[in-house]
């Protein structure tokens, strides 16, 4: 198992990639947070990975609410006492209008859910910055090396603690 005791927080786990990456994690040992805005649908995807053995709690939250997501990380640290992975994958779409027809409350809602956790998420650094060591960019390389990275190319991946992501 490649993540054992590892705890996991993934945004916007309730359906789609979000739910699949929760599910992959939980599969490799985690302890998955499937955290969404809607809880019914989020406890489904935790009720599958108990199911089949894994480790994982539903807490609900809106990325674009800095209370919510606040509250996140606290209720994470307080149930598994860290956090090592957040993967930030909520998110929502525009209706594909050109862009002089998306309306004001449209354009807010996006960025406001698309862009908001990393600016609003304080508690990331003590888990982030501050122990960085140079075999964890070794990893990265070793693993953009491997075939499991067979898909990835021609994009830069950042190895800094999250440093750059605020
Ligand atoms: N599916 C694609 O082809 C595609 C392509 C590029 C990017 N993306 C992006 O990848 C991410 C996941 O896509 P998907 O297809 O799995 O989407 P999806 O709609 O199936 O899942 C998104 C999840 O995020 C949740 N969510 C929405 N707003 C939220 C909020 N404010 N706070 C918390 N949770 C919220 C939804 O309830 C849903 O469960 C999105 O950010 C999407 O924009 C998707």
């Amino acid at each position: 198992m490649r993540l054992r005791d590892k705890v996991a927080v993934v945004t916007g786990a309730a359906s789609g990639m979000g739910k699949a990456i929760a599910i992959l994690y939980a599969s490799e040992g985690a302890k998955v947070v499937v955290s969404d805005i809607k809880l019914e649908a989020a406890k489904e995807t935790v009720q599958e990975i108990t199911s089949a053995g894994g480790e994982a709690i539903a807490i609900e939250a809106d990325v674009a609410a800095e209370a919510d997501i606040q509250r996140l990380i606290d209720t994470t640290v307080t149930a598994y006492g860290t956090l090592d992975i957040l993967v930030n994958n909520a998110g929502i779409m525009d209706n594909f209008e050109p862009a002089g027809d998306i309306a004001d409350a449209d354009w807010e809602r996006i960025f406001a859910v698309n862009t908001t956790i990393g600016s609003s998420t304080t508690h990331i650094n003590e888990f982030g910055m501050g122990r960085t060591q140079p075999g964890e960019v070794a990893q990265l390389a070793l693993f953009l090396a491997s075939d499991e990275a067979s898909f990835i190319n021609g994009v830069v991946v950042t190895a800094d603690g999250g440093w750059t992501a605020y």
